[in-house]
């Protein structure tokens, strides 16, 4: 198998008003190919700042990353606009991601524009494309952010995530901001598109729930280190370190969720096909809703 996103080693320091923070304290992890690797760690752990050095939004103190085989410190402008193509960020709060004064359309065509040269009637072929691919109507298209809700909010910022077809999506608490049903239709979504066009996920999420339904393999923070990696179902059902015992212990009863089962330690393949929420029908089951039948059309 071969490895999408290679993190080596980062520390970032941050500096302000003569004092420092070390956000994070030589972090090193790989996503495979095809897979998704699930980040959790308490709030201020260095999860988002990981994520933004590995694919260089932010410059690391030190350490390197490199994307498909390729290291990013070293790429100059046209080369570092290149891979920016093959990456997407999706962020926590889908609303505030968007500029407000652009439609739907635009803000989808934004990416569009600044790394393709697509014009005109291709750009709007493949916009229309987009909100097909993430289940919104084409009626969407005109619309601008505050009247659709935060839920379709999010399929845009998927939808603009996608716009380059990259190779690798960042995920940064991609559902913490939506209610519980409204969270299982986007996370359904983001395992069907990634089944579907072969994409690497590095998903961010403070919900261990989310991270083992949608993870293959876990990594968890603590004060800027990675203290635990391994198989999903495993470091997320029957943890080695201490840290994320007390982490799995500490989670919230949410009010009609259903607890986290401890054991059996589940196989990773079934693991990854489980449906969300934990308790839905299985793949097998012919009530599973497809993502068509998670498809907005209102
Ligand atoms: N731009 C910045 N300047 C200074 N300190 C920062 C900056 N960004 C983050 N930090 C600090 O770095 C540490 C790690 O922050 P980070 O946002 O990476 O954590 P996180 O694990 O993503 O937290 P959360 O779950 O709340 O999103 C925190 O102590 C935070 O206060
Ligand atoms: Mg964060």
């Amino acid at each position: 198998m071969s490895t999408m996103l290679t993190v080596d080693n980062i520390v970032k320091v941050y500096r302000a008003h003569g004092s420092e923070v070390r956000a994070v304290d030589g972090v090193s992890f790989e996503v495979e190919t095809g897979t998704t690797f699930g980040l959790v760690g308490e709030s201020g752990s260095g999860k988002s700042t990981v994520a933004r050095c590995a694919l260089r939004l932010i410059e690391p103190t030190s350490g390197s990353s490199s994307i498909d085989g390729e290291p990013i410190g070293a790429l100059r402008n046209k080369a570092m606009r290149r891979l920016r193509a093959s990456t997407g960020m999706v962020f926590q709060n889908p609303v505030a991601a968007l500029d407000p004064r652009l439609t739907i359309e635009q803000s989808i065509a934004e990416p569009l524009r600044t790394h393709t040269s697509l014009r005109r009637r291709a750009l709007a072929a493949r916009t229309h494309e987009l909100l097909d691919e993430v289940g919104l109507a084409q009626a969407h298209a005109e619309r601008l952010p505050h009247q659709l809700s935060g839920g379709q909010c999010q399929r845009v910022g998927i939808a603009r995530a996608l716009a380059t077809r990259p190779k690798l999506l960042v995920l940064d608490e991609p559902t913490s901001a939506l209610d519980v049903s409204v969270q299982a239709q986007v996370l359904n979504l983001l395992q069907e598109l990634r089944r579907e066009y072969a994409l690497s996920y590095l998903l961010i999420s403070h919900d261990l729930d989310v991270v083992r339904y949608m993870s293959d393999t876990a990594g968890v923070m603590r004060k800027g280190s990675l203290v635990e990696v391994g198989p999903a179902a495993e470091v997320l059902v029957s943890p080695q370190h201490e840290y994320t015992q007390r982490l799995l212990a500490a989670m919230p009863e949410t009010p009609g969720a259903v607890p986290l089962p401890r054991a059996p330690r589940i196989p990773v393949e079934r693991a990854a096909q489980q449906q969300w929420p934990p308790d839905a029908p299985t793949s097998a089951s012919p009530t599973t809703p497809s993502l068509n039948e998670n498809r907005i059309t209102s």
